[in-house]
């Protein structure tokens, strides 16, 4: 197997414990910030530790605790900010000339490609950034979680179709980095999801949207851990 274009480097950052990414592309040394957040000074101090330069900003999406370091990386490096047309018309923040992007895009990273998911379900364009065989998952999936869908442009129907469909066309060796270290492991690989999360085990809409917002906030602590099908049944909650 050819050595991989790419690096992705993770930092937790901030009073919730956010997962801010630094993705590397090896041969340009050019860096993309995913969800610049809480401390702008490390994440610049990272990457010239590093010996990259911040050419772009990748928005998982608008919420404060994923974008409040923007301008202060923009203070210090000229970058190109990329989300979502949805997202920025859901946000209505004014950013400088963004690069606004549909599901299915892909963005050039020196010799790297990143290919843009539209994950609606926390926000109505959050989005899932995939290199090769890896993806950063924002507050869309975490380790045998999901994001919220009761704030304001959440859908716990649309989080639905998004989890089936990451299920149906995503290969289960594939890596996961998620937009919070939620669980008892940093990172997983699909399959381990398909198998652990109990968002995935959900065949029926309905089902699922009781689960996110009636029974999973008051049935379940943090860290998360591994919850099978059978235990889901076993506990009446499948
Ligand atoms: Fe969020």
């Amino acid at each position: 197997m050819s050595e991989s274009s790419f690096k992705l480097h993770s930092m937790e950052l901030g009073p919730m414990e956010n997962f801010v990414y630094l993705v590397e592309d090896v041969a340009s040394r050019r860096c993309a910030v995913v969800d610049p957040a809480w401390e702008v000074e490390r994440i610049v101090q990272r990457a010239n530790e590093l010996d990259l330069k911040i050419t772009d900003i990748l928005l998982t999406h608008s919420h404060h605790d994923h974008i409040n370091g923007i301008e202060g990386v923009l203070e210090q490096a000229s970058a190109e900010v990329h989300l979502l047309n949805p997202e920025y018309e859901f946000w209505q923040h004014e950013l400088d000339k963004p690069s606004l992007h549909h599901g299915g895009d892909e963005i050039r990273l020196g010799e790297s490609t990143i290919l843009i998911h539209h994950t609606p379900g926390h926000t109505p364009g959050s989005a899932c950034y995939q290199l090769g065989n890896e993806i950063i998952t924002g507050d869309t999936l975490f380790v045998f979680g999901c994001g919220r869908c009761d704030f304001h442009g959440g859908s716990p129907e649309d989080m639905f179709v998004t989890l089936r469909n990451m299920k149906e066309r995503l290969p289960a060796d594939m890596l996961i980095h998620p937009g919070h270290n939620y669980s008892v492991q940093a990172t997983s690989t699909l399959g381990e999801e398909f198998d652990g999360n109990p968002f995935m085990h959900y065949e029926d809409e309905e089902s699922f949207v009781n689960y996110r917002m009636q029974v999973h906030d008051r049935t379940r602590d943090e860290p998360y851990a591994a919850v099978s099908k059978q235990q889901l049944k076993i506990a009446n909650l499948l």
